[in-house]
């Protein structure tokens, strides 16, 4: 099942930052996917690779003096506070909530693109900061 699918509308135009969101969609749409046996490593996968995409875009708005980096940043905060959650209690045999978090997930997501990180790489350009991922 695809929670959420890549669309144009979530292109910023930038190549680092759409291929981190469309690694994102991939292994939010796992999650949704996941059955009981897949469930606890889609979970993992994901929080992992959100954990570093999250931390690169707040590195980001800090090197390039974001003004609204709290307000961001709180939204990051709070996906990764219930992804964790979603990940413990999965782990602990909870194995059907990974489905309804892809979803509620894949409703916000679109909205964070489309603002939150637009701004973002609205801004980077006006600075002209380019964004890098470091290695993992
Ligand atoms: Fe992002
Ligand atoms: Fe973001």
């Amino acid at each position: 099942m695809t929670t959420l699918a890549w669309s144009p509308t979530l292109a910023l135009n930038d190549v680092v930052m759409d291929h981190t969101h469309e690694e994102f969609i991939e292994l939010l749409n796992a999650v949704g996917a996941a059955g009981p046996d897949t469930i606890e490593a889609a979970m993992r996968a994901f929080v992992e690779h959100t954990e570093q995409h999250f931390a690169e875009e707040e590195r980001w708005m800090t090197e390039s003096g974001f003004p609204p980096l709290g307000c961001h940043q709180n939204q990051h905060n709070m996906v990764m506070q219930v992804a964790r959650e979603v990940c413990a209690r999965v782990a602990k045999g909870e194995t059907t909530l990974g489905a309804p978090f892809a979803q509620a997930v894949a409703e916000w997501f679109g909205d964070h693109v489309t603002v939150m990180d637009a701004i973002l790489k609205q801004y980077m350009d006006m600075q002209g900061y380019t964004p890098v991922m470091q290695a993992a």
